[in-house]
């Protein structure tokens, strides 16, 4: 890999495609090309196809795609389906037409069974019933990674699918109607806080446990499946840091980072989603990668991310 090969970043205003983006230049790459959804809908197969035949890039990166947490998945089946599929068919269908080599399709750990055991092994896709509250949104990133394996069976392409745990970090999605955990509790003890230290409802038991990646590393490990040199033995990889945490404790160091000094109401009418989610690292670890940024340490800086931005995430996203 040259620090001018042409790189494709889909996705590259999202939370991971400028981790991916700022990554990458700080390390020297000087030919990346970006088209946000605007200039280019990923969902639209013509216009998918003119832009890489027109642009030639040498690798593809695909961080484009619909996201959101548990509420958005259940109320939008058809959209976490529909256009997740468009965009990875057209996206990785027009790498392959163009004869790109390398590219890199980033899916997500809810590809696996909900009763798989832990930590989730690769080798557990397709073993089990998926989470039914994103399971849409799971069957169309698995049909990335199948899309993804069958080219590389019958055409010999090096697309890798890599599949990170639960991500947070700067510019993620503090909107309570479409976020995730982390991001969502950190708007609500931040506002809590403000309000004079307020009591905080958070959705569920605080029993499940999850494991919590930061996009630096994510990026991190991205360039490194990048710079790979040599055949990798798999292309379905995990990133993750290996260790989880319940729910619960994930709050209290939010509220400990951000200085809430009020009760937390746990809502037990909401679902609490899969028991437990932690992903089997030791493809990746193996290979040589590993991630370096503690979930305190993450937390802090994502919270002096979300002070910094805040009048612009009230204007622009997060609304009132
Ligand atoms: N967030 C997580 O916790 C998490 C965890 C595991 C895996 N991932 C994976 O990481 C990837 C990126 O997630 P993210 O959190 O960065 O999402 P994000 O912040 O919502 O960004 C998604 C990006 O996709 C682009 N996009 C969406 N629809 C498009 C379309 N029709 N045409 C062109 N571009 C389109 C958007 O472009 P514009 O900004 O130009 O509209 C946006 O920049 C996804 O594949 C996701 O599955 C995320």
């Amino acid at each position: 890999m040259n620090k001018d090969s042409k790189i494709f970043i889909a996705g590259h205003r999202g939370m991971v495609g400028s981790s991916i983006v700022e990554n990458l230049k700080f390390n020297g790459y000087n030919n990346i090309i970006t088209a946000t959804s605007n200039e280019l809908d990923l969902t639209n197969q013509e216009g998918c196809n003119n832009f890489v035949n027109e642009n030639r890039p040498e690798v593809v990166i695909i961080a484009a795609a619909r996201v959101g947490g548990i509420l958005a998945n259940s109320e939008y089946p058809w959209e976490f389906l529909y256009e997740n599929l468009m965009i990875e068919a057209n996206l990785i269908n027009a790498a392959h037409q163009n004869n790109v080599q390398d590219l890199i399709f980033l899916g997500s750990s809810c590809i696996y069974p909900k009763m798989a055991s832990q930590p989730l092994k690769e080798d557990y896709l397709l073993t089990g019933s998926l989470e039914p509250t994103n399971e849409w949104y799971a069957i169309a990133k698995i049909t990335g990674v199948k899309m993804c394996q069958a080219l590389n069976k019958e055409y010999g392409r090096n697309y890798i699918s890599l599949m990170p745990t639960n991500l947070y970090g700067p510019r993620d999605n503090f909107n309570l109607e479409t976020s995730h955990v982390l991001p969502a509790m950190m708007r609500k003890f931040h506002e809590a806080k403000q309000a004079g230290h307020t009591p905080v409802s958070l959705w569920g038991s605080g029993s499940p446990k999850r494991e919590f990646l930061h996009t630096s590393d994510l990026a991190e490990s991205v360039r490194f499946i990048m710079e790979y040199e040599g055949k990798l033995d798999h292309d379905l990889i995990n990133v993750g840091t290996g260790k989880d945490l319940m729910i619960k404790e994930l709050a209290e160091t939010i509220q400990g980072v951000i200085g809430h000094k009020g009760i937390i109401e746990w809502d037990v009418s909401k679902p609490d989603g899969t028991p437990r989610k932690l992903m089997n690292v030791s493809r990746i670890n193996e290979l040589g990668w590993k991630a370096k940024i503690s979930l305190k340490k993450g937390i802090e800086t994502t919270y002096g991310w979300f002070l910094e931005n805040q009048k612009i995430l009230k204007e622009v996203k997060i609304g009132n």
